[in-house]
């Protein structure tokens, strides 16, 4: 087995991105669709004697029998595939050199739609294979029942797996099966918790996340992102637990009201549809009271989706003549800042952080809370967590660690992923701080990038984190 080991990395990044992909926005997404066709052609890229092989054994994964290293793949995206195999009983997936988008598309979706907690597991997935007409992908069984797998569980795998399933679960509550379904209430109450439980664990790690840009940003995504800036504030807060998951259930729901009209998910034109966007405050804390459970967390939603728009000096709408729950206050600046950061249909650029937060800077103290929108910016530093950039040396790293105490808000903590010559390098971290002899910085940030800029799908950025 002579040439590159590239192909074989890519495959693997391939793969996790677009199971990735299907299992976040589904398989008609068009990112799905892309995930599907890039994977088809890294897996031509790779074939050797006819097929492309992925082996699974524990932790070890094998692209044509070459094994992979957790520096040129990342723990994510092999931590997630050896966990995914296993759940499924497979050794080896077969990709025969025939094989066909159809082929491809038919075993992703069994694959993701096999109920893993059966025990014939194997069985029902080469069944639903079969079914679904896959001719040019098989499966091999894993024989002998191992031990689980020393996964790798990693802290950052863990804060992947809270966002996923969070993601899952409030996109089926908002999608709308509706909130009077109580197994769908305590479904995005048991996620909203756990996701605070894997913040409390590692705040950076979940926080990356909400750097995740889709260009048509979902309701869900951009609740679940309000969720997690809302978070970071009230854990600077010092909110307990508990506060913390109801502050975040508030923050998943402040939209709410926009499920109500298919139409009314944007924000409209000059006119058009105005009073229905206005109305969703109003509309969304109807939904959660009419729910009918008394129960205090969906009680304080009700209050923050009524007040999110109400402005700190009370000009916003619905008019009110109190001063707005704290909760409310968090989450509108939450609310803003991922609203500007992120492409709407009415903005293709979103602005980039320092743009957006210069922008509130300008309205805090009339739409935001002053003191609050302080302790956000502090939390959220000039470059967030998660945050591409380039360096002044030409290499491309992600910002892992914001700095804190006497340290400069521009000088980050940056995990290189492109060198300057466009390799991915092993994984090394650099503290933008250290300086030469004469004390000059090593390195310094030139600009922001967006991570298509970079990475060929948003898989690839999660692995490189
Ligand atoms: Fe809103
Ligand atoms: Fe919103």
């Amino acid at each position: 087995m002579t040439g590159s080991f590239l192909p074989h990395r890519r495959l693997v990044a391939a793969l996790f991105g677009t199971l990735k992909l299907m299992q976040m926005y589904g398989r008609e997404h068009d990112a799905s669709r892309d995930g599907l066709s890039n994977l088809l052609q890294t897996i031509h890229a790779a074939i050797e004697d006819n097929e492309s092989r992925v082996g699974i054994r524990g932790s070890r994964v094998q692209v044509n029998g070459r094994t992979m290293r957790t520096a040129d793949c990342g723990t994510l995206a092999l931590g997630f595939l050896s966990a995914e195999w296993s759940r499924r009983m497979i050794e080896i997936v077969r990709f025969r050199s025939d094989i066909t988008l159809d082929d491809l598309s038919g075993f992703g979706i069994a694959f993701l739609d096999v109920d893993v907690s059966r025990d014939d597991v194997f069985e029902q997935l080469v069944k639903e294979c079969a079914r679904r007409g896959v001719r040019n992908v098989t499966i091999e069984k894993l024989e002998e029942i191992t031990p689980e797998p020393v996964v790798l569980e990693d802290r950052r795998q863990n804060a992947m797996r809270g966002y996923l399933r969070g993601l899952r679960a409030f996109k089926e509550v908002l999608s709308f099966k509706g909130l009077d379904d109580k197994k769908n209430q305590r479904r995005a109450r048991r996620a909203v918790q756990g996701l605070v439980d894997r913040f409390l664990e590692d705040e950076t790690a979940v926080l990356a996340l909400a750097q995740i840009r889709s260009h048509d940003v979902k309701l869900f995504q951009h609740s679940l992102h309000v969720c997690l800036y809302s978070l970071l504030v009230g854990q600077r807060l010092g909110m307990s637990r508990r506060q913390l998951g109801e502050l975040g259930l508030a923050a998943l729901f402040h939209d709410l009201g926009k499920t109500e009209h298919e139409e009314n998910r944007t924000r409209p034109g000059p006119k058009k549809q105005w009073s229905t966007f206005k109305d969703h405050p109003a509309v969304g804390a109807r939904l959660l009271l009419e729910e009918g459970t008394v129960h205090e967390g969906m009680l304080k939603a009700a209050i923050v989706a009524y007040e999110h728009h109400a402005q700190f000096d009370r000009n916003g709408f619905p008019r009110v003549d109190y001063a707005l729950h704290l909760t409310s206050r968090v989450v509108a600046i939450a609310d803003c800042y991922e609203s500007l950061t992120t492409t709407r249909a009415y903005r293709e650029i979103p602005y980039t952080t320092q743009e957006a937060l210069s922008l509130m800077q300008a309205k805090s103290g009339t739409l935001f809370d002053p003191v609050l929108f302080k302790v956000f910016v502090n939390a959220l530093g000039v470059y967030p967590v998660g945050t591409l950039v380039e360096l002044s040396t030409g290499e491309v790293g992600i910002v892992q660690v914001s700095p804190s105490g006497d340290a400069k808000p521009s000088q980050p903590t940056v995990r290189i992923v492109v060198t300057a010559t466009g390799e991915l390098p092993p994984e090394t971290d650099v503290n933008l701080a250290e300086t030469d002899e004469r004390d000059e910085p090593l390195r310094s940030i030139l600009r922001t990038l967006a991570h298509h800029e970079v990475f060929g799908s948003v898989g690839d950025y999660v692995a490189a984190m």
